[in-house]
């Protein structure tokens, strides 16, 4: 069956990016079309990323405390038992109610949602192909919202199963004995966190000689010791060659050492732009090296009235970083002013503790020669981290030596990603550390680590 329709904008996908461009544009009156081929709306962040991650890194680090940490509390639980599917299904229902909160959100705004694969087919047209036949959509304005996926590693053939990704992890039917993480990022040190805490004895293979690459390296480097503590295993310098299922083992094959032996393989070395069979050809839009669609500042790629944003184009594959640029390229179709503020968007790790950071990482500053002040504040002396019993980290800000102003903020610790939002806000005005410092934080609480470290600028930190 063929049918048409006319848009004033038509979206293809709807992953944070994508979704969230779709209301902006249909609050400022537009007629929007957005068109995903998956059932459920949300993309990879809520169906198979962020969200369902959030729910298990929660669930596990419940189950952790009652089996360790509780009992300082003078906390007394008996035998702890998991029941990992019904850890599972708390996950799923998790997922459900936010792609169905989504749902909602389009018939609120009056968004029209085609459910198949979106294939440009020239200006200012895209046909949508699913099941049930084919519809040829219009609109002047095109926003390619198409996400990423995993990159492949040379020499290791994905089944879905035993040596899988993500997707595969965040569904595991039973603890493994022994899970292979093959890359120190935030994929694999996220859900190695999960899987080690519910009893799965978990080694991480990583080619650097560091984790969370391009992350302030202080920092990464009291995460290494922090996670090494809770007992995940690290290879660092590895380089993988291959990995295969012989019977009931996982082979993963290491240059210059020995193979490593486990029952599920975890291949987290990456994302790559998603752009397959987008009909980019029919327009004109080549790729970059590193296969992102090319766009100027206002997300307008070379083919006329096609906009592309999020992990398709370049910059952290981070689903806000997607909802700000899908913001500002609405905006500025509609309104003529739209920006995205690239300074002040922060990165969470969601271990345990959270490591969140936003701006300069001392590495930068000195690449570029900025010279910069330092202030550090650990939480082994903040009160509220003390009656937590969340000791471990510490909050670190750089300012600019000359002028105050903060340049970075890298915060290891106790719901790291929450404070980090403090750190981005003042950032975004052009605060000096002086700024933060006089500012009166709640107290006891974790937020006035960030008070400290700001006083540490200038060699004043009150309790410490
Ligand atoms: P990543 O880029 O964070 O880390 C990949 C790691 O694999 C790197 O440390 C890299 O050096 C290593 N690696 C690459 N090739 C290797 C090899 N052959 N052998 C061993 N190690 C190798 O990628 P990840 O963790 O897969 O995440 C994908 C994307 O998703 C990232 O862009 C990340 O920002 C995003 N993400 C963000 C999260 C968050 O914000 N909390 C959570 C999960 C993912």
């Amino acid at each position: 069956m063929m049918s048409e329709a006319k848009h004033d904008l038509i979206i293809i996908g709807a992953g944070p990016g994508g979704y969230v461009a779709a209301i902006r544009a249909a609050q400022l009156g537009w007629n929007v079309a957005c068109i995903e081929k998956e059932p459920a709306l949300g993309g990879t962040c809520l169906r198979v990323g962020c969200i369902p991650s959030k729910a298990l890194l929660e669930s596990s680090e419940k189950f952790w405390q009652a089996k360790e940490e509780l009992e300082e509390h003078g906390i007394w639980l008996g035998a702890i038992e998991l029941d990992l599917a019904a850890m599972l299904k708390r996950k799923d229902g998790v997922v459900s109610t936010l792609t169905k909160g989504v749902d909602s959100l389009f018939k609120k705004n009056k968004i029209t949602r085609y459910r198949g694969h979106g294939r440009i087919t020239g200006s200012g047209r895209v046909t949508v192909t699913s099941s049930e036949g084919e519809t040829n959509l219009e609109a002047p304005h095109i926003l390619i919202a198409s996400g990423s996926k995993v990159a492949p590693l040379r020499g290791i053939e994905l089944d879905g199963d035993r040596i899988g990704t993500s997707t595969e992890a965040l569904s595991y039917p039973s603890v493994p004995k022994h899970l292979i993480v093959i890359g120190a990022g935030y994929i694999g040190l996220e859900l190695g966190s999960v899987w080690k805490r519910l009893g799965a004895q978990v080694t991480v293979l990583e080619y650097l000689d560091r984790i969370f690459p391009g992350m302030d390296s202080e920092t990464a480097d009291e995460a290494l010791k922090i996670f090494k503590k809770q007992g995940l295993e690290f290879r660092l310098g590895t380089k993988v060659q291959s990995a295969r299922v012989e019977g009931e083992e996982c082979v993963v094959e290491c240059e210059g050492s020995e193979p490593v032996r486990g029952d599920r393989v975890l291949v987290a070395v990456g994302r790559v732009p998603n752009t397959d069979d987008l009909g980019l050809e029919s327009v004109g839009i080549e790729l970059d090296a590193r296969g992102r669609i090319p766009v100027d500042a206002h997300f307008a790629t070379k083919a006329a009235g096609f906009y592309a944003i999020g992990d398709v184009i370049a910059g952290p594959m981070l689903a806000h970083k997607a909802e700000e640029e899908g913001i500002a390229c609405v905006e500025n179709l509609v309104t003529g002013y739209g920006h995205v503020n690239y300074d002040t968007i922060p990165g969470v790790a969601y271990t345990e503790p959270e490591i969140a950071t936003v701006g300069k990482t001392e590495e930068e500053l000195a690449a570029a020669g900025v010279e910069y002040r330092k202030g550090v504040f650990p939480f082994l002396a903040n009160g509220r981290a003390r009656a937590l019993g969340q000791t471990q980290g510490r909050v670190k800000v750089l300012a600019d030596a000359k002028t105050d102003r903060v340049l970075g903020v890298h915060i290891i610790g106790a719901r790291a990603g929450d404070l980090i939002a403090e750190a981005a806000t003042a950032m975004s005005f052009g605060a000096s550390s002086e700024d933060i410092a006089r500012t009166c934080h709640a107290h006891p609480t974790l937020a006035e680590a960030v008070k400290e470290a700001c006083l540490a600028v200038d060699g004043r930190a009150i309790h410490y």
